[in-house]
């Protein structure tokens, strides 16, 4: 049986949710990551998301404020997540609109899900963006390059026409199981290539 760790002892995941389609796949890796002892997830929900959970969701905000360990109100600039002395392993915003690249890519930090971006780059933990636009301009590229160049992941939620994938459940196992292999955590149904 899995031995929990006391609180202090998991390791933290800060988890941004912000307003591209996509919502599910955010849903999804919160319900996985529950279930993993080892972890506790601090969740930060823009108001672009919000809209999008309504749209794309039967989920009710606290129904997915619930899959968290943690929640964070987005105008709160003084929220743990804000500082780089509280210890995590890094951010995933998912899905990341071209908004919130945008503002991660200048360092304008007026809500806390950019901040807590800002605060992983700087800290020189591990930042993945799951960034979701087509078709994508000069502009969106532009800065989309310009985090790659300081270090962060750019992972968009690509198909994965190999893997044999049936539903959009299991195309977006596929897709979070390659973002969480980024932070060393092996997810079930996870297919790698030729193993
Ligand atoms: C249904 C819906 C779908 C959207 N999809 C996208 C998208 O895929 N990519 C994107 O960059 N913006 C998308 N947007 C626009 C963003 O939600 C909008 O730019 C918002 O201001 C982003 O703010 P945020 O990053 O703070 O959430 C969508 C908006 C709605 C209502």
């Amino acid at each position: 049986m899995d031995q929990q760790l006391p609180s202090q002892q998991k390791k933290r995941l800060v988890v941004g949710m912000s307003g591209a389609s996509g919502v599910t796949l955010a849903i999804q890796l919160l319900r996985i990551m529950k279930e993993c002892p080892d972890w506790e997830t601090h969740l930060v929900i823009s108001k672009g998301a919000q809209t999008t959970i309504a749209l794309e969701t039967d989920y009710a905000m606290n129904q997915v404020e619930q899959l968290a360990t943690a929640v964070y109100d987005i105008g709160d600039h003084g929220g743990n997540i804000a500082s780089g002395t509280f210890h995590t392993a890094g951010m995933i915003i998912i899905p990341c609109s071209m908004k919130t690249v945008a503002g991660i890519a200048c360092g304008y930090s007026d809500n806390l899900l950019l901040r807590a971006a800002d605060v992983t780059l700087k800290e020189r933990r591990t930042l993945v963006l799951v960034p979701r636009e087509s078709p994508l301009s000069t502009i969106h590229l532009r800065n989309m390059l310009a985090l790659a160049e300081a270090g962060a992941f750019l992972m968009p939620p690509v198909a994965p026409y190999y893997s044999g994938v049936n539903s959009l459940e299991e195309m977006n196992l596929q897709i979070i199981g390659k973002v969480l292999d980024k932070f060393g955590i092996e997810l079930n149904g996870f297919k790698r290539w030729r193993n």
